[in-house]
């Protein structure tokens, strides 16, 4: 949100950020892969929707061992994804339109083909730039049994008795943050991307970085059962941390206004202020409500506790439905409870049958709850389509690093980076040029019914709703309070500041409508024209007098 009465500097607190993960956005050069260009050209669909912010998925040079997480040059573009002058004009672009821009920072690892890296492997055991990394001697296996994000083992042998630690893929080396020149590389970085005119980062994997492995080492099943003491875990969440992000702080307000950072911190809720707080980084997501069942109890629960959370920061909270690790909220919500989302995609999304029409139903409504709540909204690239999960998507033209490294029993992310449909038909549906390569993961044939042109006409469509809820929200919002409502079971109900009342059916009954002037409605015509009750998986927001 920004307007003349929000401090420059807070511009956050309240925004609308649309996650674009860039090889599957737009592609403007016909490769198959999206492109800085092919975001710039698209910036009018960001307007039109009216968001207030961009983050952007790594674009940096990358081998794509893990879509992008895995980064050879921090300040660079991938080749292939455009240049240092694309990215110049698009960040212009963006700010003509009134977009702020927040771009990933993965400090956690660099990827095995950081020069670094290759540097630390041809130096040779006890070199000074293997110290930049975090290498073990063993002769006898692995230096620890850890498990690897996506599975197999933490550490890669090197060939000569020594091995290096990677929290994700053998490809994404951690780094040594003990290293002065670690932490100097990477003030580097954010002042590079800063003095580019990027309004912000999104912290990769905020919660590890630092390590201390001096001993002794807990095993993976003492690690698993929570037996190691908070702050003190030999490469999780540890107190030390935090000096990285105080130090990245005064980095940030070098800046006028000082850079925003949001953390991706997958802690234990208690532990999320020390990520959120206005000497670290400031923000930090919650997941919980992508977690939570459609379920107004869970709702209530998370909404409560995420508020409390991020006061005691003296932050804003996040929420997040869809990003490009998670299974499409479309689809989850077309599950029954319970269902694992794995085990779904293994069955290509056959077993068990997904009911499409609650998912959207359902998925509207939850967006608009989100949209209602004081914080900051993150919404991924696709979902103000309705886009469903692409979940029969063949083995063989899997990327995620999950799919290999499970050796085939886990498919991973690759059906919700599927490239977006513009159009309703065409080789690639809009996503490049017509006579340009196919788009890196098939799109399958019903995409185009979901695709922008197919809904721009259509009052009804999910597009037309996500347009007139983030143009109602701009209108509506202004403090950052939350008044919880009575309300009937099943039914969350909350006001905010000026007279804006959000009101959640998470039943399939219809209930009577709070008192107000209904001006949104997730179900049918968004502008809530007409509507005489709040029918079941329904959202609306009313406007009274307060
Ligand atoms: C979190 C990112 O969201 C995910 O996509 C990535 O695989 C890991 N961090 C490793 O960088």
């Amino acid at each position: 949100m920004t307007g003349p009465s929000v401090p420059a500097a807070d511009w956050w607190r309240q925004a609308v950020v649309y996650q674009v993960y860039p090889r599957s956005f737009a592609d403007a050069n016909g490769d198959g892969t999206g492109d800085l260009v092919g975001i710039t050209h698209r910036i009018p669909h960001l307007v039109d929707l009216g968001v207030d912010a961009v983050w952007l998925s790594p674009f940096y040079p990358s081998a794509l061992a893990d879509g992008g997480y895995d980064v050879d040059d921090h300040r660079d573009v991938d080749p292939k994804i455009g240049t240092l002058a694309e990215f110049d004009a698009m960040v212009a672009a963006l700010h003509a339109a009134g977009i702020k821009l927040i771009v990933d920072i993965v400090p956690n690892h660099s990827s095995d083909r950081h020069p670094w890296f290759r540097a630390a492997l041809a130096a040779g055991p006890g070199s000074p730039e293997r110290d930049r990394y975090v290498f073990r001697h063993s002769d006898d296996g692995p230096p620890t049994d850890w498990t690897a994000s996506f599975g197999g083992p933490t550490w890669e042998p090197v060939g000569d008795g020594w091995w290096y630690l990677h929290m994700f893929a053998p490809e994404q080396p951690d780094w040594n943050w003990d290293h002065p020149d670690v932490r100097e590389d990477h003030e580097r970085t954010l002042r590079f991307w800063a003095d580019r005119g990027v309004d912000g980062f999104r912290i990769d994997v905020a919660h590890y970085l630092t390590k201390d492995l001096s001993g002794p080492l807990p095993t993976q099943a003492e690690i698993e059962a929570g037996t190691v003491p908070e702050g003190t875990h030999p490469f999780n969440d540890r107190d030390d941390v935090h000096e990285v992000y105080r130090a990245w702080r005064k980095v940030f307000d070098e800046y006028d206004p000082p850079r925003m950072a949001v953390a991706e911190a997958v802690v234990p809720t208690h532990r999320r202020p020390r990520y959120a707080s206005a000497d670290g980084l400031g923000q930090a997501f919650t997941f919980d409500l992508l977690e939570a069942d459609f379920d107004a109890a869970q709702f209530r629960a998370v909404v409560e506790q995420n508020l409390a959370l991020a006061r005691a920061a003296g932050s804003t909270s996040t929420w997040v439905l869809s990003n490009h690790d998670q299974v499409r909220h479309t689809s989850r919500y077309a599950l029954p409870t319970g269902t694992s989302l794995p085990a779904w995609l293994l069955s290509d999304g056959t077993t068990p049958r997904a009911d499409e029409a609650r998912g959207l139903r359902r998925a509207r409504a939850a967006t608009a709850f989100l949209l209602a709540l004081p914080g900051s909204a993150y919404l991924y690239q696709g979902e103000e389509l309705g886009l469903p999960e692409v979940a029969d998507l063949p083995g063989v033209v899997l990327q995620d690093p999950t799919w290999i490294r499970s050796l085939g029993t886990t498919k991973g992310r690759d059906g919700c980076r599927v490239p977006l449909p513009w159009n309703t038909d065409g080789p690639s549906f809009g996503f490049g040029p017509e006579d340009g390569r196919p788009a890196h993961l098939p799109q399958p044939p019903w995409f185009g019914r979901f695709s922008v042109q197919a809904q721009a006409g259509d009052p009804r469509s999910t597009l037309a709703f996500y347009r007139t809820a983030l143009a109602r929200r701009r209108e509506l919002v202004g403090g950052e309070d939350l008044d919880p409502l009575d309300s009937p079971d099943g039914v969350v109900a909350f006001a905010r500041p000026g007279g804006w009342v959000c009101a959640t059916n998470f039943t399939t009954r219809a209930v009577p409508l709070p008192a107000g002037e209904v001006v949104l409605c997730s179900s049918g015509d968004p502008s809530g024209t007409g509507v005489t009750e709040l029918a079941g998986g329904t959202t609306v927001w009313l406007r009274r007098a307060d």
